[in-house]
């Protein structure tokens, strides 16, 4: 048989075990795609953080300890593994970096992050796995790449190991105060111009510099990060490293999110059986006290209540929509003056509006599959997830064209699987909305659209081919 890949994933986060977001998403279906390729041997690590919760736990085992250098300290490395779908993880702990509420927003996130990084690659002799790719993720895992190419290099073993960075998110950079190179992430002065960057230490741009591949979660983000008004700030160092830059847009995991499946849901449907997605609407609209009614449309939004999700385009003109036969749901949290407006929007609108100020992954799976509409007028969106997620649970994604939205979703009128619009412009949204609006009063139309959206094939088949063509050519480079 012939020898498989050796992937090492570093992430901050990954399902089953612990997410906040879509990065976690991604590693956890990922790895499981590739490993069902059947060529792969796919790893991943992850900090034991204090937020994992005990059931996991229970589940890990032991696999010995180490220490590891940071910079000037010698710290503790717990190793924990376990394997899940076929991808073995390892968790390392060290409980004065970890055993914290939350994962990030710590003042000393430079230092254990660097700590994370540092035991990727230290426990590798332990566990014995010199994997033939690192792949890191985001600028929580950057300093693995960086370490590697200024440190580890010297050692044999890792010598021939090649790196993929991939950024899910260009506006979190990893910054910190340059004197914190040595010191704190041990960095030799020697190595300052990789990771400086406008004054300060920034870990993506190091790892831009650093790996061999440099990779985004689509095509269209791929190209716009090479432009100041998405890039904040990166622009002109993506730009120098576009040569070794590509977009492969993610895939959700079908299983994960399957309407005929999904246990949270009020009754099971699929794209030959729609007709059960009527029962999920009208316990949807009970649970959440809005009016009871079949052909009333629902426009729903999950999001983090940010400004880069285009909640002002909403703020603007959801009033105006209002005016129409349609009910709005929104589910999430973010900036305050947002969770105001929408409390206070669903206070004017009781009967209409139903806004839950809250993260809740079930009542967002039976938002999924009891929303007609899902709106996401994102002004920056690397990939999105959402808006797949929505399309299997056949609520048909309304999007603005950016980043992954508008790799994913394209307009009805030209034969595409939900709609979609231009510019950043409140009107334009409201226009689109109209008309989505109108189509739904035509049944038949209306239903070969929503067929469209859940057939719309967003698995990893696709994308983790784009991976493994990636890979393939990393390592015919000698
Ligand atoms: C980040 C991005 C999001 C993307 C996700 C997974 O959260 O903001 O667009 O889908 O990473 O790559």
């Amino acid at each position: 048989m012939k020898n498989k890949k050796k992937i090492l994933f570093v992430a901050s986060e990954s399902t089953p075990f612990i997410a906040t977001g879509g990065l976690a998403e991604v590693v956890g279906s990922l790895s499981k795609a590739l490993v069902r390729r059947g060529d792969y041997d796919v790893r991943v690590v992850l900090p034991l953080y204090g937020d994992i919760c005990q059931d996991v736990r229970d589940k890990l085992q032991f696999a010995g300890s180490i220490t590891v250098p940071v910079a000037w300290r010698n710290q503790y490395c717990g190793i924990f593994r376990c394997k899940s779908d076929g991808v073995i993880y390892y968790f390392v702990d060290n409980e004065y970096y970890f055993k914290r509420k939350g994962l990030y927003g710590h003042y000393d996130d430079g230092e254990r992050f660097a700590f994370f990084c540092r035991s990727a690659l230290e426990i590798l002799p332990k566990v014995e796995f010199y994997p033939d790719i690192l792949h890191c993720h985001d600028w929580q895992a950057a300093l693995a790449t960086i370490f590697l190419k200024t440190i580890y290099c010297r050692d044999e073993k890792y010598r021939n190991i090649k790196t993929v960075f991939t950024v899910h998110n260009i506006e979190y950079q990893g910054k910190f105060s340059l004197d914190n190179l040595q010191w704190l992430f041990g960095i030799d002065s020697s190595c300052q111009g990789l990771v400086e960057y406008d004054g300060c230490i920034n870990l993506m741009k190091g790892a831009m510099e650093c790996c061999d591949i440099l990779s985004t979660v689509s095509p269209t983000y791929a190209e716009q990060i090479k432009d100041p008004y998405f890039a904040h700030g990166l622009d002109a160092m993506v730009r120098r490293n576009q040569g070794k830059l590509c977009g492969i847009i993610n895939g959700i995991d079908p299983d994960y999110y399957d309407p005929a499946a999904d246990k949270s849901l009020f009754a099971a449907y699929s794209a030959d059986d729609l007709a059960p997605k009527a029962v999920c609407k009208e316990q949807l609209q009970r649970m959440l006290n809005l009016q009871v009614r079949p052909n009333t449309p629902i426009v729903a939004m999950i999001s983090r209540l940010v400004a880069h999700k285009g909640i002002d385009l909403v703020a603007e003109v959801i009033d105006r929509a209002l005016e129409n036969d349609m009910q709005f749901v929104i589910l999430g949290t973010g900036d305050g003056r947002y969770e105001h407006f929408f409390a206070d929007l669903a206070a004017r609108h009781s009967q209409q509006v139903a806004a839950i100020i809250a993260f809740n992954p079930q009542l967002s799976r039976q938002i999924y599959s009891g929303a007609d509409i899902f709106l996401m007028p994102s002004l920056s969106e690397p990939c999105g997830l959402a808006q797949m997620i929505a399309s299997r649970y056949g609520t048909v994604a309304l999007v603005r064209e950016t980043g992954g939205l508008k790799d994913s979703i394209t307009p009805y009128g030209a034969g595409g699987n939900g709609f979609t619009f231009a510019n950043y412009n409140a009107y334009d949204m409201l226009y689109v909305l109209n008309q989505a609006l109108q189509l739904y009063r035509n049944k038949t139309e209306w239903k070969q659209l929503v067929h469209k959206a859940m057939t719309t094939d967003f698995s990893w088949n696709v994308s983790a081919g784009g991976y493994d063509a990636m890979y393939a050519s990393l390592l015919s480079i000698k």
